[in-house]
């Protein structure tokens, strides 16, 4: 490591306000889920992960995209030091769920993008929301950006085996991979739809 290298960005307070971000959201999510099935209706979430970005990563992305590298820098410029996946079931439960979390009215919707409709060349889908959430400071709210992403069972095994291929160095068979993933990618979208019909007419009868 050279000796002027900045490795630490975050105070002890800027830690609590990350934690708290995600914190705030998995708690909003968790009372969604609990209020639908007060009301008899299915649980939308299969599970809830939250990650905070490591001081490390957060670096290195600054620097990647050239934005100087101090603490201000992170939470103005960098819109997933916060992220949330939440995964879902089915389609239907994604878009539900995405619904409401866009009508908590506390959270400002800063992006959607909607790569479900839209996937990416890759076959990769999921929605994502970038959320502005209030953070309750002793003298002051504090507003934090957390990356939510949403997606089915079905899309996130997609995403992690994608994920693998990405991360690894001189696979064998790359563009044969990268062809069965966007093929499996495909089938997959099928099916979850097939499923949600299946889902519906069991939940029709
Ligand atoms: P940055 O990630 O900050 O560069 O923003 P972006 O504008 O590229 O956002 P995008 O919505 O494309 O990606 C945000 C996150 O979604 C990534 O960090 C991944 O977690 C996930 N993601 C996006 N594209 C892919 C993909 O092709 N494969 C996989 N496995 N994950 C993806
Ligand atoms: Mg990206």
């Amino acid at each position: 490591m050279k000796k002027d290298e900045i490795t630490t960005i975050y105070s002890q307070t800027d830690k609590v306000i990350l934690e708290a971000a995600m914190e705030e959201v998995m708690l909003r999510i968790n009372l969604i889920r609990k209020q639908e099935v007060a009301l008899g209706l299915r649980d939308p979430v299969e599970h809830v992960k939250g990650r905070l970005k490591s001081e490390k990563s957060m670096i290195e992305k600054l620097k990647k995209k050239g934005y100087p590298i101090t603490s201000e820098s992170a939470f103005s410029n960098v819109r997933d030091g916060v992220g949330i996946r939440i995964v879902c079931m089915f389609v239907d439960d994604v878009y539900r769920l995405a619904e409401t979390i866009r009508n908590q009215g506390d959270f400002l919707i800063v992006k959607q993008k909607d790569y479900i409709e839209n996937p990416k060349s890759n076959g990769y889908r999921s929605l994502h929301l970038i959320v502005k959430v209030p953070v309750h400071m002793v003298d002051e709210i504090r507003k934090v950006f957390v990356e939510i992403q949403i997606r089915t069972i079905a899309m996130d095994t997609w995403a992690s085996l994608e994920h693998q291929l990405k991360y690894k160095q001189n696979v064998k068979n790359q563009e044969l991979i990268v062809d069965e993933l966007k093929r499996c990618a495909s089938e997959l979208a099928s099916t979850d739809l097939s499923m949600q019909m299946i889902q519906k007419m069991i939940e029709d009868s």
